[in-house]
């Protein structure tokens, strides 16, 4: 395997990573969720300890193995990663959220299962609170990176949400390609930065883009002391 030239920026730093889906419980045997398959956010994980970082990694349900030396929190719900992610948030250097996080959940969960009948069946959802937003809200010297996953209208979105969530940096991923994005393992992306570049990346493996991501996070870190 080619080794990358060194990100000396990393070293020692506390980096926070969420990834995959969440699962919203409907019912004893169901749940609804997304087609996250968690691999851009293991993927950052692995190329960020490569560098020498403290890596957490909070990941919703999927099929992955935790890279070396980093530390994984499994969570299911979205509730579930707030409670995890926000409080670990004000001890980290810099945060990356890949994961895919339900905008609803059932507003009940039935306690046996849901038998079939002949009606059309109704369940009511309700929105989850937003943990990206949260942490840019509480941000003081950490830097904050964002995901966006679109079909549409991407770059002017993605400027949307850097400013609606304080980010540092976002990283949109167009999902309307079927093979690219979720679940795939090439992932094409623009990326928009508080200082205003706009960098597009070309389809590149999971492992390529993590280290090319952690690469254009750099600037972000200067003027700041060490
Ligand atoms: N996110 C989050 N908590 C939520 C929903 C989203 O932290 N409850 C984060 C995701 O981890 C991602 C970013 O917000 O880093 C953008 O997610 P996305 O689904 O693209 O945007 P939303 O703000 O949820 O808006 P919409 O789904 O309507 O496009
Ligand atoms: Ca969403």
């Amino acid at each position: 395997k080619e080794q990358k030239p060194a990100l000396p920026y990393l070293k020692g730093k506390k980096v926070l990573i969420t990834a995959g889906p969440t699962r919203e419980t409907i019912d004893p045997v169901r749940f609804l969720s997304n087609r996250s398959s968690g691999k851009t956010g293991f993927a950052l994980a692995q190329a960020a300890q490569d560098q020498g970082a403290d890596v957490t990694l909070v990941s919703g349900p999927v099929q992955l193995d935790t890279p070396p030396g980093v530390k994984r929190i499994d969570v299911v719900s979205a509730k579930e990663m707030w409670e995890v992610v926000v409080p670990l948030f004000s001890e980290v250097d810099l945060a990356i959220k890949t994961a895919a996080v339900a905008d609803y959940t059932p507003k009940e969960t039935f306690r046996h299962k849901v038998k079939k009948s002949d009606e059309d069946l109704y369940i009511k959802m309700e929105r989850t609170r937003d943990i990206l937003a949260e942490l840019g809200a509480r941000k003081n010297k950490q830097i904050l990176v964002g995901f966006a996953a679109e079909t549409k209208n991407l770059n002017q979105y993605a400027e949307a949400k850097i400013k609606e969530k304080n980010l540092d940096m976002i990283v949109a991923n167009n999902v309307n390609d079927t093979g690219v994005g979720f679940a795939s393992d090439d992932n094409q992306i623009t990326i928009l930065r508080r200082d205003h570049e706009l960098v597009k990346s070309d389809k590149k493996g999971k492992e390529e883009l993590a280290y090319f991501l952690l690469e254009e996070i750099q600037p972000l870190f200067e003027g700041e002391d060490a």
